[in-house]
């Protein structure tokens, strides 16, 4: 469970980051395909070349999620839920994926924000990431 002291890094990290969270999301997914290209075959229908416009689209609804996780910290399996279906039923995204994107997640805030990024704050921001994660798989069976 996310402490107080959790929530408090991670509501402020959020307001910092402001209306700019799409443009790290997509760095995110940019890094995670080239990183770790087995995510890129639920992608095969995008245009995944750097820059493209598809992937900031998609970015920006990753970005969407995300946001509205921060704002539902005390019930992300409700704020998540209908998210988790499409990730297990319709998309069959394979669960092992979902870190791999959260890791590049947590190495574009840190180059970003690397005066912010102490032990202290990629401890809560992994600790809430881990919980998008069992939220966004709790509909899996
Ligand atoms: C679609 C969120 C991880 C594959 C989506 C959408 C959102 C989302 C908001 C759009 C849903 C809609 O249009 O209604 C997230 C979040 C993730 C995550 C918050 C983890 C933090 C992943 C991973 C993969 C994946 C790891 C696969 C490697 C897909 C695919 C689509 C999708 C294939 C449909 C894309 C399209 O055709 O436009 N995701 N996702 N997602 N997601 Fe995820």
């Amino acid at each position: 469970v996310l402490s107080s002291a959790d929530r408090e890094v991670l509501c402020a990290l959020w307001r910092k980051l402001g209306n700019n969270v799409g443009i790290y999301t997509t760095e995110a997914l940019e890094r995670t395909f080239l990183a770790f290209p087995s995510t890129k075959t639920y992608f095969l229908h995008l245009d995944l070349r750097p820059g493209s416009a598809q992937v900031k689209a998609h970015g920006q609804k990753v970005a969407d999620a995300l946001s509205l996780a921060v704002d539902h910290l005390d019930d992300l399996p409700g704020a998540l839920s209908a998210l988790s279906n499409l990730h297990a039923h319709k998309l069959q995204v394979d669960p092992v994926h979902f870190k791999l994107l959260c890791h590049c997640l947590l190495v574009t805030l840190a180059r970003y924000y690397p005066g912010d990024f102490s032990p202290a704050l990629q401890a809560s921001l992994d600790k809430f990431l881990s919980h998008v994660i069992l939220a966004l798989t709790s509909n899996y069976h």
